[in-house]
């Protein structure tokens, strides 16, 4: 097991979980078997992350691509979340755990997005870990409801155009008041960023693994978070004023 320097992890890690269907189709199963054992990797990468001590952890968990899916396929998914979302209220309380949502949530069915928000309210003091399921989750959709929030406070008069910023657009997104994520993983072996936290990604470390998600667990976690540990985040600067600030 990778050894970590504990004062250096990361604050947010956000996750991009791909690669059960093909852990599937490669067992001669169907796709929905592959979710199923992509629950168990949430399982085992939420516990980790919690015991490391690290704030925040973001798992894209449906996009708002993901619509286009064989109905099926869809309706399993979802099946899985309410499952998840009733069996894990328990382990987030004694955890410590909250569970927020970023999304869409109008979209999500009914009977999801009930149990989805009685979690929310009964883990929303816990203050251990912030668990973000990004849920019919698209960036540019993010961006596009901050802009139109931003616009009509504008209209309003609560704001004037000038006054604009990172902070304001930032305080529209879905992960207000939440640090941007450090470190960004997705595994099953594409490397791009699908439309996942454009904005709060601008300055991640992207981390990329051939592992199947229902593959990745605990030791693969601690790996990927002892290869950014590795890295030297410059945020613009040269490497040798990065070293004298200790930026994060
Ligand atoms: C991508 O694999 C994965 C998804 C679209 C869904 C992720 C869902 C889970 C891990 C299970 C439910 C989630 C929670 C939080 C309980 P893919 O189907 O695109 O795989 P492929 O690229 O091999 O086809």
């Amino acid at each position: 097991m990778p050894k970590l320097d504990t004062a250096a992890l990361p604050r947010h890690i956000a996750i991009i979980m791909d690669g059960n269907g093909r852990w599937a189709e490669q067992r001669g199963k169907p796709r929905i078997v592959g979710h199923r054992g992509g629950v168990e990797s949430v399982q085992e990468i939420v516990r980790t992350t919690r015991e490391l001590g690290i704030g925040v952890l973001t798992l894209y968990a449906f996009s708002t691509e993901n619509w286009k899916r064989p109905p099926l396929e869809v309706q399993a998914l979802m099946g899985l979340l309410k499952t998840f979302l009733e069996s894990e209220l328990s382990t987030m309380a004694q955890n410590n755990v909250s569970l927020r949502c970023l999304g869409q949530k109008d979209r999500i069915p009914l009977e999801v997005r009930k149990v989805m928000e009685q979690v929310i309210k009964e883990t929303a003091s816990n203050s251990g870990m912030i668990l973000n399921l990004a849920l019919s989750y698209g960036g540019r959709d993010e961006i596009i409801q901050a802009v139109q929030q931003i616009a009509r406070e504008c209209v309003d008069g609560a704001i004037s155009p000038e006054a604009i910023d990172q902070a304001v657009l930032e305080q529209h997104l879905y992960t207000a008041g939440l640090p941007d994520p450090d470190l960004m993983i997705r595994t099953g072996g594409e490397t791009r960023l699908s439309n996942f936290l454009l904005w709060q990604a601008s300055y991640a470390e992207l981390y990329f693994t051939k592992i199947l998600w229902p593959d990745f667990r605990k030791n693969d976690l601690l790996h990927a978070i002892s290869d950014f540990q590795k890295r030297q985040r410059r945020f613009g600067k040269t490497g040798t004023q990065a070293e004298q600030t200790h930026d994060y």
